[in-house]
């Protein structure tokens, strides 16, 4: 049995202020469920959150790591130093990273493997656009995305790792696959990754992201590969976060 995973991803979002407020709130409302949950605040955000979570069951998480482990990379922050901060988690491959920024399948590979021999968990994030699923490239696009892991680290890599299912449509904008699309690309990932390893995919953790509220939580959650979500506005939103954990936690 898979335990179920939901992670808030607070993007660029956050004040000390109120960072304060949520993550006292959500570290007071996780208490006693069965899920696991963690928060993947801004990176100057690290060790507030570090501080308050500490000695709670909420994990914490980042939005990025460099590829390198050190050196004249202005910007960037290494795996090193975010489990400096107590990190657990961190996002590879976003969307927004992906598009906003340029990063290849090479580079998010080369970060998964950052964070891997850091002992960070990646959470690697793979998804088609609108254009892609109208096209009917929705499989191939996400099956691409995950071979650039797998040829290069082999199925052993995704032993200690987390996926993320995220239709970049879906993202923000309020419209979520439905929960029958998005099992059908889950089971669709996780038998790409049973055909090399089939103990490595059936412990393998998928979450799914992509305009997850409460009012949807219980029926995505309910399927049979999605194994919790990677929530993006409704992370900020300590109400609508809880919910959503208690949802994975039914
Ligand atoms: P959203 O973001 O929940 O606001 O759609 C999800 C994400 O980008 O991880």
């Amino acid at each position: 049995m898979r335990r179920k995973l939901v992670a808030g991803n607070w993007k660029m979002h956050g004040t000390l202020q109120k960072n304060a407020v949520l993550l006292e709130e959500v570290r007071r409302g996780v208490s006693g469920l069965g899920c696991e949950v963690a928060v993947c605040p801004p990176y100057p955000y690290l060790g507030q959150a570090q501080s308050i979570l500490a000695g709670s069951a909420v994990g914490l998480g980042a939005q990025s790591v460099s590829e390198h482990a050190f050196g004249a990379y202005t910007g960037e922050v290494s795996a090193a130093m975010l489990l400096e901060f107590g990190c657990r988690y961190v996002l590879v491959g976003h969307s927004e990273r992906r598009a906003l920024h340029g990063e290849t399948d090479a580079q998010v590979a080369a970060k998964f493997e950052a964070a891997r021999n850091a002992g960070l968990v990646p959470i690697l994030c793979v998804g088609e656009t609108l254009a892609e699923r109208q096209a009917g490239r929705t499989e191939s696009v996400v099956a691409g995305q995950l071979s650039a892991i797998l040829d290069r680290f082999g199925v052993a890599a995704m032993a200690a790792a987390v996926v993320a299912y995220e239709p970049v449509w879906a993202i923000g904008t309020g419209i979520t696959a439905s929960p029958a699309q998005a099992q059908a690309v889950h089971a669709a990932i996780r038998a790409r990754v049973a055909a090399r390893d089939a103990e490595v995919a059936d412990g393998l953790r998928i979450l799914y992201g992509g305009s997850v509220k409460p009012q949807n939580a219980v029926e995505l959650f309910g399927q049979a590969d999605i194994d919790g979500g990677l929530i993006g506005g409704a992370a900020l939103v300590a109400d609508d976060f809880l919910n959503i954990c208690l949802a994975a936690n039914r």
